[in-house]
């Protein structure tokens, strides 16, 4: 199955025949809003504030399930800070947040969700599992861990941290998907997983495979490893989006942020949002969640997407 982007009406704002091109294959999706057991009053509230943030709302379709393209990374926040800017994000509109159980803050990101008040459905939750743990049982008892420290029933997605060669692949991704079969997470993918290996987990899972979570940004070439994946149905969700804050001090990026009001660091998301990319970049200021956020009313030209392409020539990662 094709990925496609899926954006809601009032996002498709182009009006540049090249920003016309660039949404041509553009599928549009009106999120239906729910409102059960309310009185009207609360129900009209409710509603016109679910549209507002609706309205900013873009998602990646892969294998049959919808990503937010964007979400918070939640690598290196610890303790207050963590539980605090996943409560704002939340508050402030993501429907996203991307842990790990080696970030050693699924407590935190936990604590924050509940904070929050937004309804646990209405969130996508992402943890992964770290590569010494890929023993079948390892990886089963680390999950359960996870779903603790979170404290939640289950996860929307289950990751493969990094690939390790030393525990073959096939006992790892049974048990990954004996994880989706019994419950404990709604979606399966990867993280850091070369053409090649995908492939070998791809002919060894007997579930989907939803994304493909790797390091993406304006200072690194991934077309193979994008058009590997878009091939299969499995979205690309970059890390490191913003080249772990280079990107917002960008030369290129700022010329082009100015022609559209928006910062270097906007400009990096919006590229790789362009690309069919999910992003979940990290930030542990509050103010900083909306910059990061206002991504989806501005669209790049052809020429600016190429310009920032070359960039990708330096093959720079930031890890
Ligand atoms: N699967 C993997 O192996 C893997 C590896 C790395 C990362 N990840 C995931 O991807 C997430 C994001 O990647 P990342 O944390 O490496 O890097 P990133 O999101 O590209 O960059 C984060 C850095 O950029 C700064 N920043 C954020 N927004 C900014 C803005 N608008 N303007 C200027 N600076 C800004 C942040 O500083 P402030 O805090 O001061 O805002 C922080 O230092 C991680 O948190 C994690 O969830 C996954």
């Amino acid at each position: 199955m094709p990925i496609s982007i899926v954006l809601p009406v009032t996002d498709r704002i182009g009006t540049s025949v090249e920003n016309k091109k660039t949404y041509e294959s553009v599928k549009v999706w009106s999120v239906a809003l729910q409102a059960r057991n309310s009185s009207p009053q609360s129900y009209i509230t409710r509603r016109s504030r679910e549209r507002r943030i609706d309205k900013r709302m873009q998602y990646v379709e892969a294998n049959g399930t919808r990503i937010p393209a964007i979400g918070l990374g939640a690598w290196d926040l610890r303790g207050r800070i963590c539980s605090r800017i996943v409560e704002q994000a939340l508050r402030q509109g993501y429907r996203h947040v991307d842990t790990a159980e080696m970030y050693e803050n699924e407590r935190e990101v936990g604590e924050g969700l509940r904070a929050s008040g937004v309804k646990r459905s209405d969130v996508f939750i992402t943890t992964k599992i770290w590569p010494t743990h890929f023993a079948p049982r390892d990886l089963e008892r680390s999950t359960k861990d996870s779903l603790v420290r979170l404290r939640l029933s289950d996860v929307d997605l289950l990751l493969l941290h990094w690939p390790n060669p030393r525990i073959p692949l096939s006992e790892t991704i049974g048990a990954l998907c004996k994880m989706k079969k019994t419950g404990f997470t709604r979606h399966i993918g990867v993280s850091n997983f070369t053409v090649p290996l995908l492939t070998e987990a791809l002919a060894l899972s007997t579930e989907p495979l939803i994304t493909n979570q790797i390091e993406w940004h304006p200072y690194r070439d991934q077309s193979e490893i994008v058009a590997a994946c878009r091939k299969r149905g499995i979205a690309v969700t970059a890390y490191s989006p913003i080249a772990r804050g280079k990107a917002a001090t960008d030369k290129v990026l700022s010329t082009i942020g100015m022609a559209h009001g928006k910062t270097a660091g906007q400009v990096s998301l919006r590229f790789l949002v362009q690309e069919g990319a999910v992003v979940i970049p990290r930030t542990s200021k509050v103010e900083r969640l909306a910059e990061n956020f206002a991504i989806f009313d501005f669209a790049l030209t052809k020429g600016e997407m190429a310009d920032i392409r070359k960039l990708g020539a330096a093959q720079h990662s930031v890890l």
